[in-house]
């Protein structure tokens, strides 16, 4: 069986496009991979955390793994930084990166602009820790949203230049993207992705908000004035979201869904979409608080953080012999 590694960062609450772009699509291949999810919580760092709060999102995240249907019997979930190798092969990658290459990615450019007081050096060598966490599994699909592609080539280059480097022993990994729902959009500005940082609360949907007021939101999100029920993300980018939420949500076609508003009006069509949201939201929430609550969680994570161990320990151990640190080991 191939293997298949994921992560999250634990920097917020997860939205409706974290779901539909990646957790919805993680529990459906657990039978077709080997699967690891990951609590990135060594990259939430690298821009400031509240320590009261990081520790909150740790296990709210991990509740949400779970209650998106991630099963902890067929799937490894566990935590970064409890699984230590991630930054012993993190910080080997980054005496093979340069800085150049590291400073041409767009994520670093953009979070870097955005420091008033000095770059965290963090973020220059978040890559490499990203492509230690997915070589330690000899990983082969990494499923993530389009902003993480440059992230996973250069993932794909450092596997290279170490494999000849030193001695071919990492897995060269695949990214896997979404067919729909890849990149789902903010509500009240189509043309940019929902995000759980954006500033505007009816932009997104929280999956852990009142059900009640996330309907709200799809109800007054923004449409446009041709009043016609299509998937046209060019000239209708707004109504193609809904579009696209809503067929992930119940797993009706697109084309289904059109052919069933063909003679709607948005009003109709919003009030299903927003029922379908708020029951959706509602059942989530329903799963999630029996694992947060539960010292279940806590036996979960262990178990995850113990295997995670056993695989990349032995990684690490060959990277270790392939560039000659400390004594030889049998
Ligand atoms: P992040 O929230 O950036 O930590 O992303 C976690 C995962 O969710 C990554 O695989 C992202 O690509 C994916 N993701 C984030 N935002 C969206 C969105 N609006 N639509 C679809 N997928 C998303
Ligand atoms: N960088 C990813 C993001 O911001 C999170 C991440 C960290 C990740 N390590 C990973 C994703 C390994 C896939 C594989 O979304």
């Amino acid at each position: 069986m191939e293997t298949l590694f994921s992560g999250i960062q634990p920097s917020g609450i997860p939205t409706l496009g974290n779901y539909i772009g990646a957790l919805k699509q993680f529990s459906e291949v657990q039978d077709d991979y080997d699967c690891y999810f990951c609590i990135v919580d060594q990259h939430a760092i690298t821009a400031p955390q509240d320590r009261v709060k990081l520790r909150e999102q740790i296990r709210q995240l991990a509740a949400i793994y779970l209650a998106s249907g991630i099963d902890p019997e067929k799937s490894t979930l566990f935590i970064q930084s409890e699984v230590p190798a991630h930054v012993q092969a993190g910080w080997m990658l980054t005496t093979i990166s340069t800085i150049g290459e590291l400073e041409r990615m767009t994520q670093f450019k953009d979070k870097a602009q955005k420091q008033t007081e000095g770059i965290p050096a963090g973020l220059l060598t978040y890559p490499p820790l990203m492509a230690s966490d997915i070589v330690l599994y000899d990983t082969n699909i990494v499923p993530v949203g389009e902003d993480q592609k440059q992230h996973i080539e250069l993932t794909r280059n450092l596997v290279e230049r170490f494999n000849s480097r030193y001695d071919d022993i990492l897995v060269k990994p695949e990214i896997r993207m979404p067919k729909v729902g890849g990149r789902v959009m903010s509500l009240q500005d189509p043309t940019s992705k929902m995000s759980k940082s954006d500033n505007n609360h009816k932009n997104y949907i929280s999956l852990l908000e009142d059900p009640a007021a996330a309907a709200k939101k799809i109800k007054s999100a923004v449409t446009d004035s041709d009043g016609e029920v299509k998937y046209d993300v060019e000239n209708k980018p707004g109504v193609s979201n809904l579009l696209s939420i809503y067929s992930s949500l119940t797993d009706e076609s697109v084309s289904d869904l059109e052919a069933k508003y063909k003679d709607s009006n948005y009003g109709e069509f919003k009030n299903d979409l927003a029922e379908v949201v708020k029951s959706f939201l509602t059942d989530f929430q329903e799963r999630y608080e029996n694992y947060y609550n539960s010292d279940k969680l806590d036996e979960i994570l262990d178990l995850g953080r113990d295997k995670a161990q056993q695989t990349s320990e032995k990684t690490l151990q060959k990277m270790e012999n392939a560039m000659g640190l400390g004594r030889k080991r049998n």
